[in-house]
């Protein structure tokens, strides 16, 4: 099994891209042929200002490793340093129509919320459906709003292989149900661009202030309190069966409050990530780059084979 999927250097990590991507990659590297990348070129579609990409791009590259992700064990790569991907996308892109890139739901949100949208937003999925193809993955795995751009790449995938011979492999989507919408401390889905996120390399006041502003009803401390909402819902992804039997036996227990409730979460946030922040601090710039350029030279070595034989077979190659 081939696991790849990638992440866009466009903000800070929290704990929706935690969750539902980098934990069960890193959990992936162990049992599969992990290929995990930065996607930097992805980035470009809404970040417009070089200083910020590149400082992300370094700071996504730093998460991932503190997180546990190991060079030695998987490819890991910045997606603008295989520059191969982009010729497979216009190969690609020839496998996919303007009415069906013009039904996609990432595409339409940034466009309906005011957003003039560049050729590169249009083109994004084919961008994806590269860096899918192009390395032969078997499975991405996705929080559930990646789920039409996995179709997409497969769609595209289908069709080219119809037209000039089996050369691709079908992806399969990896959606954990668990995880696969880890809400933001408004309720709303956890992202970025709602300023609703708790950042896992966060400071701890910056973490304290988020864990602190979780929406809640307004059941008093004698109340049992709901476990519906985003309290209880991020709380429990830390935990294992016995620890959520703990937390449904303190939302039902009479004197505690919300707050005390939160105090909890905020404790457990710190201590789960207390052996990342120290391995964080201690990685220097100088070694994430020679990691990451490690990395896309073993990135290169699988896709050039590839996109050579797509452009002999698609007639390019003469
Ligand atoms: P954002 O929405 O904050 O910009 P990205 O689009 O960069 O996040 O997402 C990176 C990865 O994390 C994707 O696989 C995406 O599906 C997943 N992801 C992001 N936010 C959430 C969330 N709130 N719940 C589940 N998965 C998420
Ligand atoms: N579009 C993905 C996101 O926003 C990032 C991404 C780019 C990706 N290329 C990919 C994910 C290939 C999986 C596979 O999260």
């Amino acid at each position: 099994m081939r696991v790849l999927s990638g992440i866009q250097p466009s903000g800070r990590l929290h704990l929706g891209n935690y969750f539902a991507m980098m934990k069960r990659m890193i959990h992936w590297q162990e049992k599969s042929e992990l290929f995990c990348f930065i996607a930097s070129y992805h980035a470009q579609t809404t970040l417009r200002d070089g200083k910020e990409l590149r400082l992300h791009t370094m700071e996504a590259a730093r998460d991932f490793l503190a997180l546990g992700l190991d060079p030695k064990k998987s490819v890991f790569w910045v997606q603008s340093d295989v520059p191969e991907v982009h010729e497979l996308a216009w190969i690609l892109a020839q496998s996919i129509t303007v009415p069906q890139l013009e039904l996609g739901h990432s595409y339409k949100d940034k466009v309906s919320a005011g957003m003039a949208p560049g050729a590169g937003l249009f083109f994004y999925p084919v961008l994806m459906a590269a860096d899918i193809l192009g390395f032969r993955a078997t499975s991405v795995p996705v929080g559930r709003d990646q789920k039409q751009h996995l179709e997409m790449a497969r769609d595209i995938c289908r069709r080219f292989n119809n037209e000039y011979g089996e050369l691709f492999t079908l992806p399969e989507a990896d959606i954990a149900l668990e995880v696969a919408l880890v809400p933001g401390i408004d309720g709303r889905k956890m992202s970025k661009s709602y300023n609703n996120t708790i950042p896992v390399f966060g400071s701890t006041a910056e973490i304290k202030k988020q864990v602190m502003s979780i929406v809640t009803d307004s059941k008093g401390m004698d109340e049992p309190k709901s476990r519906e909402g985003p309290l209880y819902e991020i709380f429990q992804l830390f935990l294992d069966e016995a620890g959520r039997r703990a937390l449904d036996e303190k939302f039902a227990a009479r004197g505690v409050g919300y707050g005390h409730i939160k105090k909890d979460l905020l404790q457990t946030i710190e201590t789960h990530f207390a052996e990342c922040r120290e391995r964080r601090a201690a990685l220097t710039d100088e070694v994430v780059r020679a990691i990451m350029e490690r990395g896309a030279q073993r990135a290169r070595a699988v896709i050039r084979p590839l996109l050579d034989q797509a452009r002999a077979l698609t007639g390019l190659a003469y």
